[in-house]
């Protein structure tokens, strides 16, 4: 599929037309990664975070959220809960906050991977290549960074520069792979100055980083924040339009990890999730959090899963079952990883 072609599909609004991209895309998804559904246990460890995104609750401009961060202890109490409910791997995911040290994570991430047999893939924001080498050497096994948006200009509005450093999350995509992460991305659906151009080129970029996980969302105004008050024109931040870059991401990376993320679920619930995972989605990323942590992870008002109560986990289950999925078993790696790290053995087997 080339360019136009997400692009027409972005702007279709005729629901026969629209059900064609939907079985497109739950065949593409079936014939490349199956039917099981991946969970991941989502711990948010700290609510910290030193940049000032235009679009995000936890920045320094909202200044009356109260803030934590979880002790190693928490989090492998969280890891432990993550074992008994049969997922396959943590999601360890906090803003960039400058109080976590390089070694502290990696301590974190060396007990996780000794005391468990979870998968564990970061999401704790742009920090340096020693810290990324760190935590791969310790054990951490994928690596979450969305770009937000391939419009550079854009991108740079919403990103101010930290002592002095443009932000640059492409570049650091790069080094993750490198150093042998799975690498995953993905942008915010209907950011203020986002088009139908942009939201196209966004997608085929997915395809272009050979992305492992591509995990995508609608852009949900949070008060404080200088991207709510926008008046700047933009694709919807709509349900349908979030279905639609999951299906058309399916398409483009057939064997990539793709979750139906939590922002989906926020503007359906449930029904969100399952209707994410007929269109192309085959990851949940259920919120483990504690509890009394779990609303201070403030990112846009009414996030899915936080007041998510004890049988939760039980009623997922079932209604993955229900659509006729399965439960996935083990750490479910991306097969464009999987795939990949085959072909470099083999092409280094071949030099030899
Ligand atoms: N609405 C939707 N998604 C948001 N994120 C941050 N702020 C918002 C918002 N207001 C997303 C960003 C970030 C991820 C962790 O959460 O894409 O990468």
């Amino acid at each position: 599929m080339n360019f136009s072609e997400i692009h027409n599909w972005l702007r279709e609004s005729d629901d026969r037309r629209l059900e064609k991209l939907w079985r497109t895309a739950d065949d593409v998804r079936r014939r490349n990664v199956g039917d099981e559904v991946h969970l991941r246990g989502l711990t948010e460890f700290s609510n910290h975070c030193v940049r000032r995104c235009a679009y995000c609750g936890l920045g320094a401009h909202n200044s009356g959220l109260e803030h934590y961060r979880m002790n190693a202890d928490e989090i492998l109490a969280c890891a432990g809960r993550a074992v008994e409910l049969g997922y396959g791997t943590i999601v360890l995911q906090s803003g960039q906050d400058s109080g976590v040290s390089g070694q502290w994570l990696a301590d974190v991430i060396e007990r996780i991977r000794r005391q468990t047999p979870l998968a564990v893939t970061l999401g704790v924001g742009e920090r340096n290549a020693e810290e990324f080498a760190l935590w791969r050497q310790a054990g951490a096994d994928r690596y979450l960074l969305r770009f937000e948006t391939s419009d550079r200009a854009l991108y740079e509005r919403i990103h101010p520069d930290l002592d002095g450093v443009r932000s640059d999350r492409i570049a650091i995509l790069h080094q993750l792979r490198e150093l042998g992460y799975e690498g995953g991305s993905g942008v915010m659906i209907g950011l203020p100055g986002q088009t139908y151009e942009t939201l196209a080129r966004d997608i085929e970029l997915f395809g272009e980083l050979d992305l492992d996980m591509i995990g995508s969302g609608p852009f949900i105004p949070s008060p404080h924040t200088p991207s709510a008050r926008s008046d700047e024109k933009q694709v919807p931040n709509s349900e349908i339009m979030s279905y639609k870059v999951i299906a058309l991401t399916r398409i483009i990376c057939p064997q990539a990890n793709i979750p139906a993320t939590t922002a989906v679920a926020t503007l359906n619930g449930q029904a969100g999730y399952e209707l994410g995972l007929q269109r192309g989605a085959n990851v949940i990323m259920p919120n483990i959090t504690p509890p009394r942590y779990r609303a201070l992870y403030d990112i846009y008002p009414a996030k899915a899963g936080v007041e998510q109560d004890e049988d939760y986990h039980s009623l997922l289950k079932e209604r993955i079952l229900a659509i006729g999925r399965r439960v996935g078993a083990g750490r479910g790696d991306s097969p464009n990883y999987i795939n990949r790290r085959h072909a470099n053995k083999e092409a280094a087997t071949c030099a030899r």
